[in-house]
């Protein structure tokens, strides 16, 4: 037993039922402790909302590197994996803080406020387009066929994919998950592949935008390579990051969104009413619900968090769905508000690793649930119970989420 699992309460994450239904647990352990105890991966919880702000403020914490759970797998194993990890320790928060200050530089001159505006009017056009087709249906399955393919699409018109190879990528990008997910050798092994295929395809989209440049991300790539800002690795590295990170969490939102709405009729019905409070829906949807459950630091210095010492090297799992339940911040935390204001909810992270696409996401689940309520005031779930599975540590996605929109499209025949 180490010192840290005396000190401190243990929380044993592998157990399905906390992994699929964390909140009453962590609403626990967040009143009786600042720092619970994960003896598999010798790390401190953190549940506070004031703790986890100050450790992601915190310059000595750098983020997780998600080829870390490659270290558990025997050494012949981690061999086979080393195109893998060379890939992704190229992705933005993976390098040291020259390298992220030089990315987030460069990636701000594509995400300005007014580019996210300028995609407002396609992100409608592809949720109509998406809403079409499911209306043919009657009942669709919001996870495939809707809520991910949506965002996919926006990332990919900003890259600059080919509308005809999106299907591919988003079969790519379905084993690239793996990455952030409990460790399989065989798992990551198919993560490799897809990677490795994406990253070729991405290639083909540089050379072509060298030869001839356009208005999209890739162009503005290839535009800061000739300025000697990035190479050509660190580009495909990063194209397939943020083709990865622009939806799968973005899929997330729209989903375990939708949930909250289910569950929570009043303010259904308040949003059809007056959809200007949309905003507020969607940041509580982040709030409460939000795709990214818990992310990780680890201390490149001996530090002090929640009033403990710690060594350099100390790992610490930021839940921040239980930060953004804690009653000290969030007055009624599990009551869905969507006129709750102030809402400094973790979400989207903060300090110096907060979320790049955080404005595209919300422009996104705005539009979405916008035009869902108003074409279909009547959807309504076609499940009893919503499918969670669990992803990593206390973190949960949903396998399907069946949905009726028969006979509800008003926009027919208007
Ligand atoms: C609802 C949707 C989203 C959620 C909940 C979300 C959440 C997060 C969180 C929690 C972090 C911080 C991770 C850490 O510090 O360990 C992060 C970082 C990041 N996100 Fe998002 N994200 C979303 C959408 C997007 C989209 C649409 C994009 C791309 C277009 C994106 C790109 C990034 C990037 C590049 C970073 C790394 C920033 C850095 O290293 O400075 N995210 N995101």
């Amino acid at each position: 037993m180490t010192v840290s699992e005396t000190r401190f309460p243990v929380y044993e994450l592998i157990s399905p039922e906390k992994n699929t239904d964390p909140i009453p647990e962590l609403h626990k352990l967040r009143a009786e402790t600042p720092i619970a105890w994960v003896p598999v991966l010798d790390a401190g919880l953190l549940t506070r909302h004031v703790d986890i702000v100050s450790v992601l403020k915190d310059h000595r914490m750098a983020p997780a590197n998600l080829t870390q759970g490659m270290r558990l797998l025997p050494p012949e194993q981690q061999a086979d994996l080393v195109p893998l990890r060379t890939a992704v320790e190229k992705w933005m928060g993976h390098t040291n803080n020259t390298d992220h200050q030089r990315f987030i530089s460069l990636l701000k001159r594509y995400f300005t406020p007014a580019m996210i505006d300028s995609f407002r009017p396609r992100v409608r056009e592809l949720t109509h387009e998406l809403l079409d087709e499911a209306a043919k249906a009657g009942q669709v399955d919001l996870v495939a066929d809707i809520a991910y393919k949506l965002p996919a699409s926006v990332i990919a018109e900003m890259l600059g994919v080919r509308t005809s190879d999106r299907a591919q990528l988003l079969t790519w990008s379905a084993d690239i998950a793996a990455i952030a997910e409990i460790v399989s050798y065989d798992r990551l092994m198919d993560c490799q592949r897809s990677l490795l295929a994406m990253q070729d395809y991405m290639l083909e989209l540089v050379e072509e935008r060298r030869a001839s440049p356009r208005e999209d991300l890739i162009s503005m790539f290839v535009a800061a390579e000739r300025e000697g800002i990035v190479d050509q690795p660190e580009i495909l590295s990063n194209c397939v990051m943020l083709l990865f990170s622009g939806h799968e969490t973005t899929g997330g939102l729209i989903t375990n969104g939708l949930v909250q709405l289910f569950d929570n009729p009043d303010q259904f019905e308040l949003l059809k009413a007056e959809p200007e409070h949309m905003p507020g829906a969607v940041e509580e949807m982040l709030r409460l619900a939000g795709p990214a459950s818990v992310i990780s630091r680890t201390s490149t210095e001996p530090v002090e968090v929640a009033g403990y010492p710690f060594p350099a090297g100390q790992q610490f799992l930021l839940a921040l769905n239980a930060g953004n339940r804690d009653p000290e911040v969030f007055p009624d935390p599990d009551r869905f508000d969507a006129k709750r204001s102030p809402n400094r909810h973790l979400a989207f992270a903060t300090g110096m690793f907060h979320c790049l696409g955080a404005a595209l996401a919300r422009m996104e689940g705005d539009e979405f649930f916008r035009i869902l309520l108003s074409r279909f005031p009547n959807v309504s779930p076609a499940y009893e119970k919503p499918s969670w599975q669990p992803v990593f540590l206390i973190s949960r996605r949903l396998k399907s989420l069946p949905i009726n929109l028969q006979g509800s499209d008003v926009s027919v025949g208007a």
